[in-house]
C-alpha cells in the first residue's frame, strides 16, 4: 500500500468520525463480545486507533494483534501504552505482508467503506484469513447485504441546480454530464424514498465475488418524482449482531449513496428497471455502471439510460 493508497485513513479526523459514530461503535463492541472468548489469540485487521484491539483484550483475549498500513499505528501504540494495556501488539504493515507467530483463534475487521466496497479490503482480508485463521477459528463480519430503493433526491442530494445556473455570467452546464454520473454519499431522507427496498446481493466479505450484476425493478407511485436510487448495506458483524445503514436506521458515518437516473414525473403504471454492475481493478477499487429505464403501463421503455461513475470516491452531495 503506497502513501497515496493509505488515503484518508492517514488523517485523524476520519478516525474521530468513526469513533463518534455511536451505532457503529455499539455494533462493533457487540461483535467483539460475541467473537472473543477468554484466552483467545485475536487479530484486528485495519486496527486504526487500536480501539477494537483494546476491546478484544478487555473481552478476555490473551493476546491481540492489531494490523494497519497507516502510520496512525505509531500513535495508537502510544495510546495502548498510556493506558497500560498489556498483550496488545500493534503492527504497522499492509495485511498482505504482515507476519504473525502462528495461527489465531479470531480474526475480525471493520473493513466497510462507502457503498460497502470503498475501503478495498475484502480480497486481502480473505487471503489473510486463509493464511492465519485456525480451521475452527471465528471471524467477522460474516455477511454484507446490499439494498437499493428509488428516491427523489432534489431536497437532499442534488447538485444539479447549482451547475445549471450561470455563475459570474458563465454557463456551467458542461459540468452537468459528470455530475449525472457521480456516485454521491449523502444522508437520504426516508420520506423521499419510493416503493420498497430491494435486496440485490449478499456476500461474505472474506470471500467477495470478483464482480456483481445487481438487478431490481419497482412499481412507482403516480405523480411523484423519481431521479435517483439510494444504495446502502446491512452487515452481520457476528452471529446475532446486525447493523444497518438504511435511511430508516440510526444514522451512521456511512450515510447512503445515490446513483442518479433520469428525472421523471411518474405516470400511472410506471416501473423503474435497474441494473447495476460493480467491477474491481487490481487494487480492488470499485467501478459502478448502471443502466435501465422507466417501463410504462403499455410495456414500452421511456428515458433509457446507461451511466458509468466517473469517480468511485466522489462524495459530492
Ligand atoms: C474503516 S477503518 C477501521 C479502523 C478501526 N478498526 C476502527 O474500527 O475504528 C479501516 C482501517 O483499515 C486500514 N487498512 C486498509 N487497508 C489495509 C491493508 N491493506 N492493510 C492494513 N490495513 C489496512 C486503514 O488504514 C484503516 O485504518
Amino acid at each position: 500500500m503506497s502513501d497515496d493508497e493509505k488515503g484518508h485513513y492517514v488523517h485523524l479526523g476520519y478516525h474521530k468520525w468513526m469513533l463518534m459514530d455511536e451505532a457503529r461503535m455499539e455494533a462493533l463492541e457487540a461483535m467483539v463480545a460475541e467473537l472473543v472468548q477468554p484466552g483467545d489469540v485475536v487479530v484486528d485487521v485495519g486496527t486504526g486507533t487500536g480501539i477494537l484491539a483494546v476491546l478484544a483484550k478487555r473481552a478476555g483475549a490473551s493476546r491481540v494483534y492489531g494490523i494497519d498500513a497507516s502510520p496512525i499505528v505509531r500513535l495508537s501504540r502510544r495510546m495502548v501504552e498510556a493506558n497500560e494495556i498489556e498483550g496488545v501488539e500493534l503492527i504497522e504493515s499492509d495485511m498482505a505482508l504482515a507476519m504473525l507467530p502462528g495461527k489465531v483463534d479470531v480474526i475480525f475487521s471493520e473493513c466497510l467503506g462507502n457503498l460497502a466496497f470503498g475501503d478495498r479490503m475484502f480480497r486481502k482480508l480473505g487471503d489473510f484469513a486463509q493464511r492465519w485463521l485456525k480451521p475452527d477459528g471465528r471471524r467477522g463480519p460474516a455477511e454484507v447485504r446490499l439494498y437499493v430503493q428509488p428516491t427523489d433526491c432534489r431536497l437532499f442530494g442534488d447538485p444539479r441546480p447549482f451547475w445549471r445556473r450561470p455563475y459570474k455570467d458563465l454557463d456551467l452546464s458542461p459540468f452537468l454530464p459528470a455530475v449525472e454520473s457521480q456516485v454521491s454519499v449523502v444522508d437520504v431522507v426516508s420520506s423521499f424514498l419510493h416503493s420498497e427496498p430491494q435486496l440485490v446481493a449478499s456476500f461474505d466479505p472474506f470471500d467477495c465475488p470478483d464482480s456483481f450484476e445487481l438487478e431490481a425493478s419497482w412499481e412507482l407511485p403516480e405523480g411523484k418524482t423519481c431521479n435517483a436510487v439510494a444504495f446502502w448495506f446491512e452487515v452481520d458483524w457476528a452471529p446475532g449482531v446486525t447493523m444497518s445503514t438504511s435511511p430508516s436506521a440510526p444514522s451512521t458515518h456511512w450515510a447512503q449513496a445515490i446513483l442518479r437516473v433520469p428525472e421523471r414525473t411518474l405516470l400511472e403504471g410506471d416501473r423503474l428497471d435497474l441494473r447495476i454492475g460493480v467491477t474491481f481493478d487490481d487494487e480492488e477499487t470499485p467501478y459502478y455502471e448502471w443502466s435501465g429505464g422507466y417501463r410504462t403501463a403499455d410495456g414500452g421503455v421511456d428515458q433509457p439510460f446507461s451511466r458509468k461513475a466517473n469517480d468511485p470516491y466522489s462524495v459530492d452531495g
